[in-house]
Order: structure tokens, then C-alpha cells, then sequence
């Protein structure tokens, strides 16, 4: 309805004459002495169907004055909150409120054109300003180092993307441990870790789980980026990751008596049993066997 509004508003207002004094819509025609380049190769933009004013307000003045950024809506020098309203007004419902405004992003003034450009754009989807990748580096580059490490996901190679993990515009808590991290994580299937979107067999429901991947979840782990170690794992070699909670230290577990210690079968001074997934081939989980060696 309010579209339709919107619409129809410049013609409804050039049909009774405005109060002089008053700004008044004047529709897309009276640009193009002005503007050719902008209005021309406006046919091809997601938002053809709108009116300038639809974003710029209405323009009469700016017209009556031969231009000018005071008399109009210039997102060159308007602050944060109004460019994230005016955008709002008509994209509250794929970038809802509630999530971008705790976003990262909008909380260190970031908004909607720094990563969009509504008549430059670099990709057609989604007019980013730049293609994903270079955007998301050129503000974050401590992660391009990351993202060449020998164990890593590939997305400088165009395989992942960032917004595969995280959501620029925010996310919503959710029940996942990792829905409610600050790093606005986009969850899979609604309310689980990122991870599982893609590693969907790690998700189980397993017949024996290994507590730590349900618990803890996968950054128990791995880091999600990238790492010098082999799978993305947070320690250079497996076994010191296990005995990270296999020391029978704390209070987890059946017996609430720790973790389980490696069984006294387990020889840690033979090489043999330093490779603990050699054995523990399921680690994630398994449906045949509770020590995951099958
Ligand atoms: C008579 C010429 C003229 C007409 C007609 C005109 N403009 Fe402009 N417009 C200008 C000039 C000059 C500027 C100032 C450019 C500058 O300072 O860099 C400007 C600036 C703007 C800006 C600010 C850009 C920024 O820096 O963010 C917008 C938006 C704009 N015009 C939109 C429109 C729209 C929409 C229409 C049609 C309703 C229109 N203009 C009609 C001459 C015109
Ligand atoms: C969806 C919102 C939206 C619509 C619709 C829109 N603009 Fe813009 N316009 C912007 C934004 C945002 C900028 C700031 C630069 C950018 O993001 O590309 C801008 C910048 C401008 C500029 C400054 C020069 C430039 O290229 O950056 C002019 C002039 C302009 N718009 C004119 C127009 C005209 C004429 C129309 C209608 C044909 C129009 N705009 C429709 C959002 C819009
Ligand atoms: C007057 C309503 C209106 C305003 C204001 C508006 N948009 Fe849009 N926008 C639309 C419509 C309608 C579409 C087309 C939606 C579709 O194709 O599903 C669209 C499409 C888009 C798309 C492309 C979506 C895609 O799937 O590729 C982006 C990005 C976008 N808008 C960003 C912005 C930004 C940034 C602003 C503020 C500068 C803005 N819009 C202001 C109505 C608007
Ligand atoms: C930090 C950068 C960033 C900011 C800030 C940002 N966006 Fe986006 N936006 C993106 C990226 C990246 C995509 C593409 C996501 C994808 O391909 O999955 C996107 C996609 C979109 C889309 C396409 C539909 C969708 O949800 O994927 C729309 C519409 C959109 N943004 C509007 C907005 C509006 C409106 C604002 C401000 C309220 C905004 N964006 C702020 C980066 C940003
Ligand atoms: C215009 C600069 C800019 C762009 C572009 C940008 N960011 Fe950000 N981003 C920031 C700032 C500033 C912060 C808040 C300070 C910080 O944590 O670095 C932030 C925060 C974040 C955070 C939260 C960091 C934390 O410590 O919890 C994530 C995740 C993030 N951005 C991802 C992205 C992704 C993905 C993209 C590309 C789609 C992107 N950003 C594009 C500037 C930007
Ligand atoms: C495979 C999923 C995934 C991909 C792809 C991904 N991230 Fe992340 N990112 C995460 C997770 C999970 C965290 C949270 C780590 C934590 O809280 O310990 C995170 C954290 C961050 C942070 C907060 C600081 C930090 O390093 O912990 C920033 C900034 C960030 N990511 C930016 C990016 C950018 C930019 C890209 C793309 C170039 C990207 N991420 C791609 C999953 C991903
Ligand atoms: C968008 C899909 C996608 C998402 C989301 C994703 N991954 Fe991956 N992951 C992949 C692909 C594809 C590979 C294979 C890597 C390659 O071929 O370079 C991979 C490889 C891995 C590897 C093995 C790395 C190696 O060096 O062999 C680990 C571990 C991993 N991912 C963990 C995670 C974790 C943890 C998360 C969540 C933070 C996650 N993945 C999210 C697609 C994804
Ligand atoms: C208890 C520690 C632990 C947790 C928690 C964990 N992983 Fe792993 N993961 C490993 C180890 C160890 C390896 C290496 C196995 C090997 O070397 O054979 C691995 C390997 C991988 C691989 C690459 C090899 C393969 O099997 O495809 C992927 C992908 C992966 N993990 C994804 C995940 C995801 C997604 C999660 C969260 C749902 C997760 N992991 C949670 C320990 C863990
Ligand atoms: C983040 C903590 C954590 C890490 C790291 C971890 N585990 Fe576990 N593991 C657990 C917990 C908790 C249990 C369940 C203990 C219980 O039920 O009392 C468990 C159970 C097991 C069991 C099954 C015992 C049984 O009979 O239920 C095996 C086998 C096992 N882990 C092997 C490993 C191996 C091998 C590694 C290294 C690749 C590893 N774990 C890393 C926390 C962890
Ligand atoms: C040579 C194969 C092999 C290797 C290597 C190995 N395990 Fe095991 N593990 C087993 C077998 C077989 C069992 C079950 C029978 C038993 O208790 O000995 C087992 C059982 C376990 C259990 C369950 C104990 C319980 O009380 O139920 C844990 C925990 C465990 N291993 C951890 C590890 C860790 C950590 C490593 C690496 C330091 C490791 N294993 C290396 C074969 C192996």
C-alpha cells in the first residue's frame, strides 16, 4: 500500500498546484537535463520501478534552485541514521530492524552505502560497491592473512564467501551458542552453528555423540578462518587437542568426575597412540561404536 502510495504521490501532487513556499515531488522527468548519465542507465537497477524521490525526497526545491546538495537528499554528506532510515523505509523486511540495529556494523557507524552503491554498484546482485571478498577486506584485513594459511577455507578462491558464515546486516539471538557470538553469524537450518550448513554430516543425531561437538560445538576444535594446522584444528597435533579434556580433570562427564582420561591401554609414550583419530576414525560422533572407532 504505502509503495502504491508512493507511486501515485508526485502525480497527485503535481495535479493540485503546492502552496509555493513548500517542497513538492516533481518525478523523474525534470533529472535528466541535469542528471543524463544517472536517469539513463537507471532502467537496469533493481530499483527502476521506484521514483528518485522515493530515496532523494521530493526534489522541488532542488530543481527551482538549478541544484545544489542543500536542497535535497545527498547521501554524500548525510549522517549514519538517516541513510539507514531512509533505506529502511522500504527494507525493514529482508534486513529487519531489530538485527542491524545491534549489528556490529551499524554499532562502528557502518550503513547500508558503505558496502552498496545504488548507482555504481560492482556487482548487479545485491549492488555491493565492490565484489564481497575485496569489500569485506578493504575494512578487514587482518583476515585476508588468514584466509591464506595452509589449512583454510577457500575464499579467496571464490569457493566460500564470508556471507556463507556471517550476516553484514546482524543476526538475531538465537539458541545456538553461536547465534549469540558478537561476529553476526548467519545460522543453519534457523538456529544451529554456520558449520553445519555445509557439513551437514558432522550434525548427526548420531547413536553416540562425542559430547564436545554438541556442547561445545565445533570451535571446541577447529577456528573457522584459518590456521597453520592441519584441518583448521586450534592445536598442531591431535593428541594435545584430546587430552585438552581427556585429563580426568573437572567436573564433566557420567561420573561428573572429569572427562575420561585416556584408558591405561593407552601407552602416550608410544608413538602408535599419539595419533588418537587413526583409531578414533568418527571422532565427530558415530552410529556404530561409543569409543568412535568405527
Ligand atoms: C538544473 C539542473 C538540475 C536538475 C534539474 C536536477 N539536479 Fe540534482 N543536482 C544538480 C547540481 C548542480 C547538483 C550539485 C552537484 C554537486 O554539488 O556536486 C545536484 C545534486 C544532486 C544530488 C546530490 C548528490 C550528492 O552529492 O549526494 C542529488 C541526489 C540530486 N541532485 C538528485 C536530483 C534529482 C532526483 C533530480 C530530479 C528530480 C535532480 N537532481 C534534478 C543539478 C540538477
Ligand atoms: C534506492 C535509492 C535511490 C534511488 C531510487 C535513487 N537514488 Fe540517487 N543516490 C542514492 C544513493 C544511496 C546515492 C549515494 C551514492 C551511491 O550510493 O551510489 C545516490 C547518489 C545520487 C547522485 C549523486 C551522484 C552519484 O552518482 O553518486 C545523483 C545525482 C543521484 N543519486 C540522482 C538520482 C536520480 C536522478 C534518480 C532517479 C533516476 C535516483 N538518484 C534514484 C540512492 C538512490
Ligand atoms: C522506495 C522503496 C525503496 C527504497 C527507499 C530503497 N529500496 Fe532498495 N529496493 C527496493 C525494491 C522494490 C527492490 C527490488 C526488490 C526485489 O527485486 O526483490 C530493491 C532492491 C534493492 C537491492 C537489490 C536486492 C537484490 O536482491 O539484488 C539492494 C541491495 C537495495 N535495494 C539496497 C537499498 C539501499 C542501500 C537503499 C538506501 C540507499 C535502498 N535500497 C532504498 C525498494 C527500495
Ligand atoms: C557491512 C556491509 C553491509 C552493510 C552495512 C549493509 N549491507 Fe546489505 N548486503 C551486504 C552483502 C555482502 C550482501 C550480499 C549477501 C549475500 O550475497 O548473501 C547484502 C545484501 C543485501 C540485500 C539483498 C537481499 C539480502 O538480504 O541478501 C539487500 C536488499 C540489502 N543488502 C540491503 C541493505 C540495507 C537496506 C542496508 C542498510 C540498512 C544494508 N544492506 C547494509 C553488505 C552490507
Ligand atoms: C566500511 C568498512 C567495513 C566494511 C566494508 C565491512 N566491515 Fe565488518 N566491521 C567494520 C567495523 C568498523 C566493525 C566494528 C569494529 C571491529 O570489530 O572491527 C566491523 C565488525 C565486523 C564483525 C564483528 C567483529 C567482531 O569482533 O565481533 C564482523 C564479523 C564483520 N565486521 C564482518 C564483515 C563482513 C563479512 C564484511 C563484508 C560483507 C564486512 N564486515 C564489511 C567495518 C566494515
Ligand atoms: C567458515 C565460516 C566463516 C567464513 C567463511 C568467514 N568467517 Fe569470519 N568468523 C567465523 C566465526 C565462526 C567467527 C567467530 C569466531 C569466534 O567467535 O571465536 C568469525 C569471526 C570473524 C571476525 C571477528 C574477529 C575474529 O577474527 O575472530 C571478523 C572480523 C570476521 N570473522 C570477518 C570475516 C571476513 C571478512 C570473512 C570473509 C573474508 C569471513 N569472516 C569469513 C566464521 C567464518
Ligand atoms: C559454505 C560452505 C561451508 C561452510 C559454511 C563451512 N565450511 Fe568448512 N569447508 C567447506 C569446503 C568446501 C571445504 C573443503 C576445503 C577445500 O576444498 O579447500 C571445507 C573444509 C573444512 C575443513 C577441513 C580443512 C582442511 O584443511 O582440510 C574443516 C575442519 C572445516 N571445513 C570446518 C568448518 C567449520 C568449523 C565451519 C564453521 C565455522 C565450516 N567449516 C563452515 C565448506 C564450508
Ligand atoms: C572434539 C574435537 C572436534 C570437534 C568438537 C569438531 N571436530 Fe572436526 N575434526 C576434529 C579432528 C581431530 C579432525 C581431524 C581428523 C583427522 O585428522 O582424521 C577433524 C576434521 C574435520 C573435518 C575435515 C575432515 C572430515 O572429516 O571431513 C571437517 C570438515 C570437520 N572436522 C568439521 C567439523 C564441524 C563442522 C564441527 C562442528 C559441528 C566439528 N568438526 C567439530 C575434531 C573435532
Ligand atoms: C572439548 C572437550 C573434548 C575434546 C577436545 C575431546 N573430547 Fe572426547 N569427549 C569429551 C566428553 C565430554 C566426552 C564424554 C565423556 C562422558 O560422557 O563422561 C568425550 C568422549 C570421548 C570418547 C568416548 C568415551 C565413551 O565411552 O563415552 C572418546 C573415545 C573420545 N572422547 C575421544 C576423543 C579424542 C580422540 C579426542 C581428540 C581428537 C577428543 N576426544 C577430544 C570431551 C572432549
Ligand atoms: C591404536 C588405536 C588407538 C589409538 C591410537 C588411540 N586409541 Fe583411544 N581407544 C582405542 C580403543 C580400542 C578403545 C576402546 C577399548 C579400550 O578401552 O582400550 C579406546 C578408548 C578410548 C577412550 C574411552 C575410554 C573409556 O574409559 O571408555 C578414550 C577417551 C580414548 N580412547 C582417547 C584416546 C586419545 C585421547 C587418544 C590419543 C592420545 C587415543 N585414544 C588413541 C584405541 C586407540
Amino acid at each position: 500500500m504505502k509503495w502504491i502510495f508512493v507511486l501515485f504521490l508526485p502525480l497527485l501532487l503535481q495535479a493540485q498546484t503546492a502552496p509555493p513556499a513548500q517542497n513538492r515531488f516533481v518525478g523523474n522527468q525534470p533529472c535528466r537535463t541535469c542528471h543524463p548519465d544517472v536517469l539513463l542507465n537507471f532502467y537496469k537497477n533493481p530499483h527502476a520501478q521506484q521514483q528518485c524521490e522515493g530515496c532523494h525526497g521530493p526534489a522541488g526545491e532542488h530543481v527551482d534552485a538549478h541544484g545544489g546538495k542543500a536542497t535535497i537528499k545527498a547521501f554524500s554528506v548525510l549522517s549514519p541514521a538517516p541513510i539507514l532510515e531512509a533505506c529502511l523505509s522500504c527494507h525493514s523486511k529482508d534486513v529487519p530492524r531489530a538485527n542491524i540495529r545491534r549489528s556490529p556494523h551499524t554499532e562502528a557507524d557502518v550503513v547500508c552505502t558503505n558496502c552498496h552503491s545504488i548507482h555504481k554498484a560492482a556487482t548487479p546482485r545485491s549492488l555491493l560497491a565492490k565484489p564481497q571478498t575485496e569489500l569485506c577486506y578493504s575494512c578487514h584485513p587482518a583476515q585476508r592473512a588468514q584466509f591464506e594459511m595452509p589449512s583454510k577455507h577457500r575464499v579467496n578462491e571464490g569457493v566460500v564467501q564470508c556471507s556463507d558464515c556471517h550476516n553484514p546486516h546482524g543476526s538475531s539471538p538465537s539458541t545456538s551458542r553461536m547465534g549469540s557470538s558478537s561476529a553476526a553469524l548467519r545460522p543453519a537450518f534457523d538456529n544451529e552453528e554456520p558449520c553445519l550448513k555445509c557439513h551437514s554430516d558432522k550434525r548427526g543425531p548420531f547413536v553416540f555423540e562425542h559430547p564436545s561437538v554438541r556442547v561445545e560445538g565445533c570451535e571446541a576444535c577447529h577456528v573457522p578462518h584459518g590456521s597453520t594446522n592441519a584441518k583448521l584444528l586450534t592445536r598442531p597435533v591431535v593428541f594435545t587437542l584430546c587430552l585438552e579434556c581427556h585429563n580426568g580433570a573437572g567436573t564433566f562427564g557420567r561420573q561428573n568426575t572429569g572427562v575420561f582420561q585416556t584408558p591405561a591401554t593407552h601407552n602416550l609414550l608410544d608413538p602408535k597412540y599419539q595419533h588418537c583419530t587413526l583409531c578414533h576414525v568418527r571422532i565427530h560422533g558415530s552410529n556404530a561404536d561409543p569409543n568412535f572407532l568405527r
